[in-house]
Order: structure tokens, then sequence, then C-alpha cells
């Protein structure tokens, strides 16, 4: 099994290319089938989802559009402490069928918080694409419709996620080595 090292840290790989790719194909055939006729508007989560959003537009079969937005951290006052704001939103999604398009949800604040925002601006409906899903850590009560992989509670990086920005690269995906 390959391994490889990123700062201080050895990953082996979890997920070969060959099953990413049929995995990011099935999502893409059920995307294809159920929003047929509806246009969607891929909204992809920068940074980690750019390769997966990419793969993902070229291999549905319906006409669709694509944008990103990022949901950047900061520290809040105290009492608040850290907050997430969405950035970068200039498509006029209202009326739209919005489909997110996320690297991985964990705990699942992030995409929360991001569905809270967008449903501001009154999209007819909004749909959730992630590449990954840690189910054991999930503690949000979300409607994850679209999942290409499950995975244990493990840190990994390869295909558009990063550790401390590097490892984006990789067409595998690997997993911390204990
Ligand atoms: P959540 O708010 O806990 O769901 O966190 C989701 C975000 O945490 C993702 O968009 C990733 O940027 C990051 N993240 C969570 N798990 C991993 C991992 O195993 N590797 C790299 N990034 C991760
Ligand atoms: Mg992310």
């Amino acid at each position: 099994m390959a391994t490889i090292d990123i700062k201080d840290k050895t990953f082996e790989t979890l997920i070969p290319e060959e099953e990413i790719m049929r995995r990011v194909k099935t999502v893409a055939d059920r995307i294809s089938n159920d929003l047929k006729g509806k246009k969607p508007l891929l909204l992809g989560v920068l940074n980690g989802s750019f390769i997966f959003a990419a793969d993902l537009m070229r291999m549905l079969t319906i006409e669709s559009e694509i944008s990103f937005v990022k949901m950047t951290s900061y520290q809040g006052t105290e009492s608040t402490g850290k907050v997430k704001k969405l950035v970068g939103l200039n498509e006029d999604i209202e009326g739209r069928t919005v489909v997110i398009v996320e690297d991985i949800v964990d705990s699942g604040l992030t995409m929360e918080k991001m569905i809270e925002y967008l449903k501001e601006f009154k999209p007819a409906e909004i749909h959730i694409c992630t590449l990954l899903l840690k189910p054991d850590n999930l503690k949000r009560n979300l409607d994850i419709e679209y999942i290409a992989m499950e995975i244990p509670n493990d840190f990994i990086v390869g295909y558009g996620l990063d550790y401390d920005g590097l490892g984006r690269n990789l067409r595998d995906i690997y997993v911390v080595k204990e």
C-alpha cells in the first residue's frame, strides 16, 4: 500500500482513484435523473470541493451551471466564539434548483450554516451533494441526498482535501496513519 508524507504526518491509500470515479459517476447519474429539466446550479464550496465539482459536473448528462462560494471562519467575540460566514455568492439563486457540492461533511456545522444563509435568497430547492461523509461524527440533522462515499472518523487528504493546505493534488484519497 502506497504511503506518503505530508509535513509531520504519514498517510496511506484509503480510496483509489478508480473507485472515487465510480462513486462520483453513481452520484452524477442520480442527480441527472432526479433533476432533469431543472437546470440545477451547482454551488461548489471552496476550497476542498473544486476537483469533485469539476468531475461531477462533467459526468452530469443534463444541463447545469456552476458557481463557487466559500465559508470563511473568523474569530467572533468571546461569547460567540468561531463564526462562519458565506462569501462569494454572485449568482441570483431565487427560484433556482441549487445543489451544494461539498468535499466532506464531518460534524455538519458548516453545511447547516450554509443552508441557513442560502435560504435567505429564496431558492426553489436546495439539495446537498457531498463526496464524503463521516457518519459517526455527524452532529446535525441534515437531509443529505447525495453522498458519494462514507468513511470512518479519521483524517484524510487528497482529491481536493488538504492537510494544512497540502495534498489537494493527490489523485487517490489517503488516510492518516496512526
Ligand atoms: P464540519 O463543519 O465539521 O462538517 O466540517 C467540514 C469541513 O471540515 C470540511 O469542509 C473540510 O474542510 C474540513 N474537514 C473535515 N474533515 C476533514 C478531513 O478528514 N480532511 C480534511 N478536511 C476535513
Ligand atoms: Mg470544505
